[in-house]
């Protein structure tokens, strides 16, 4: 009998439960949903489907709005789950508002697919891309774009990331701060949103220095952060951290610049030595504009460069501007990098740069090529090397740079989920001169990827010529050296392969003295129409007897780096990875000696 009685009680609990619901929905007038979360768990989990249009969700806390965010919200099947983290709030205060769309049918369907929002105390990061990078930065999940106020701190030895970051969904939207930090450059560790949005608007890019002498007055070696605040206008704001980049508050008195434009961002600073002030330049519509400033906070315009010059065929955007020597450290130039979108070399993004004097109040630059128009040149011959800036700071009187390994003609479409977009692997930049006694930046892996080549996997030496392929094994993910000595070669194509037909080849044209990456058929390419195709770098240095190729190939991207000096970035989806590699001549021969790293963690 009291068996009975127990099971009884059991089932009776059980269908209570079952009653009581944990979320609850309610429409509210023509186009809102309510939704209200009846147990205190850590995070909301938003059901996303990618196709689904972007819906406001708004969150209101004690009849406070605390925070508004836009979502895809998922309405015919969930593609994956972003978490919200609740931990800040009370749920018995907190209500979700769901402006659902303007269409009266997603209206009255409302109740039915925002059912599939659900709570838990979990949210489960682990890998799921066979195209996740082993070796390049990226998000544990949700979108990625620019890498934004990137600093190295003497005092700890870290090297501080921000980004560009959507932590509600694997497209562009919400743009935050996210921050990562490295010790070496090569593995990263993430430490949350930095900076994230607030009613002046959302968090665009920008930069960070440290204010070693308290310039600004929120404390010596305050980290201070300058963005965009992109609302109803683009107007630049500070925020500072007192703890080393961790944490940030907004400066109270934010906006600190304004101007009467559309299109006014991405603000990049730095310490000038020989003027002793701050200078600052952004981007501004077609033009890059200079400010100058004691404290960081009051910024007085100088001057602007750009109108006539280079390429206009896009936006001018995420500006940087540093002091560089040739490696003998003899001579050194200002260089100023002006990302352009579109207007790229191969359609789309890419990073242009121009070499000339900066006083503290003027850039100026003579033409290029004899000619005052698209006198633009190119610091990467890839289509995916995009917002590229430098480190503040870094050791040694070093230029580092990163960029966002994508283009803006097709990033929010890539065949990945859980995250898209990646970093470029590093580099280190210098001066030199070309053949033509042009000034051009030299661009090398930073050192620090050394470290990355684990076991030797291949290590041969062979003859190539026309009549026959020298065909090997190969890893994907690892790191593949070429010297490539040529005899009477006119051209020699490197070929990576698959069981599945497709290819990614590299023809080295020695006689024209150019390097083309071509991925046409190198794997998945059906979800851009702007994607398949070929990027060829002009070589402006002499072509060298012997050459280094450095191939760095990870889960889904090729970096090949030339004797040290030019750079070619592309993304690459082949459907299984890359496990033949394959060189050959178009005629005469040229003697190779090829070595293959697997990848050490
Ligand atoms: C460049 C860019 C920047 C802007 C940011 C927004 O990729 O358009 O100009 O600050 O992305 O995410």
């Amino acid at each position: 009998m009291k068996k009975i009685l127990t099971i009884l009680c059991l089932i009776f609990s059980m269908a209570l439960m079952a009653e009581e619901k944990v979320i609850t929905y309610e429409n509210a007038g023509e186009l809102n949903t309510l939704v209200r979360i009846h147990q205190q768990k850590h995070y909301v989990l938003l059901p996303i489907e990618e196709r689904a249009p972007e819906l406001w969700v708004r969150v209101i806390h004690n009849n406070k709005q605390v925070d508004k965010i836009c979502v895809r919200l998922a309405q015919n099947t969930v593609d994956y789950y972003m978490p919200y983290d609740l931990t800040p709030y009370d749920v018995k205060q907190l209500v979700l508002d769901v402006r659902t769309t303007d269409n009266r049918i997603y209206r009255r369907q409302a109740y039915e697919w925002l059912n599939k929002i659900c709570l838990s105390d979990t949210y489960d990061v682990k890998n799921v891309e066979n195209y996740r990078p082993l070796f390049h930065h990226t998000p544990d999940y949700g979108w990625m774009n620019d890498p934004n106020g990137m600093f190295y701190d003497p005092a700890t030895r870290l090297w501080h990331l921000y980004f560009q970051y959507n932590p509600y969904g694997s497209m562009w939207q919400n743009m935050t701060w996210g921050h990562s930090v490295s010790k070496d450059l090569m593995h990263w560790d993430y430490k949350g949103l930095a900076i994230v949005p607030n009613d002046l608007g959302t968090i665009f890019s920008g930069s960070c220095v440290i204010d070693h002498n308290n310039t600004a007055g929120f404390g010596k070696d305050a980290v201070i952060a300058l963005y965009t605040s992109a609302g109803e206008y683009q107007s630049q704001s500070l925020a500072y951290s007192l703890d080393g980049g961790m944490t940030f508050t907004p400066y109270a008195r934010n906006p600190i610049l304004t101007a009467d434009l559309p299109d006014f961002r991405d603000p990049n600073m730095f310490w000038n030595e020989e003027t002793g002030e701050w200078n600052l330049v952004l981007a501004c519509d077609q033009e890059m504009r200079f400010y100058s400033s004691k404290n960081l906070i009051d910024w007085k315009y100088e001057s602007a460069f750009g109108k006539g010059r280079g390429n206009h065929e896009g936006v001018w955007e995420c500006p940087d501007l540093f002091r560089l020597k040739t490696e003998d450290g003899k001579t050194s130039k200002w260089v100023l990098l002006c990302n352009i979108n579109p207007g790229g070399p191969f359609g789309g993004s890419a990073t242009q740069y121009f070499v000339g004097e900066w006083d503290g109040h003027t850039f100026t630059c003579s033409p290029y090529k004899n000619s005052e128009n698209q006198d633009e040149k190119w610091l990467d011959y890839g289509k995916d090397h995009y917002a590229t800036v430098s480190f503040s700071g870094a050791p040694e009187g070093r230029t580092t740079v990163l960029a966002w390994m994508s283009n803006w003609l097709y990033a929010n479409d890539v065949p990945t989920q859980q995250f898209r977009s990646a970093n470029s692997l590093p580099r280190d930049l210098y001066l030199y001169k070309g053949i033509d006694k042009e000034f051009y930046v030299g661009v090398r892996a930073v050192r620090e990827t050394d470290q990355l080549r684990g076991a030797k996997t291949l290590s041969t030496s062979f003859s190539a010529n026309a009549t026959k392929a020298v065909s090997n094994k190969m890893q994907m993910p690892s790191v593949v050296e070429l010297k490539i000595q040529n005899k009477n070669a006119e051209a020699v194509s490197i070929t990576l392969s698959n069981a599945n037909g497709e290819k990614c080849v590299m023809t080295y044209n020695l006689a024209e003295g150019t390097f083309t990456t071509n991925r046409i058929n190198a794997g998945k390419s059906a979800f851009s129409g702007s994607f398949a195709g070929a990027t060829t770098t002009p070589l402006f240095n002499k072509v060298p007897a012997t050459t280094t190729l450095t191939l760095y190939i990870d889960n889904c991207s090729v970096e090949v780096f030339g004797d040290d000096i030019w750079c070619q970035t592309n993304l690459v989806f082949p459907t299984v990875p890359y496990n033949h590699i394959s060189v050959m001549t178009d005629e005469g021969t040229a003697n190779v000696t090829l070595t293959e790293w697997g990848i050490r963690k």
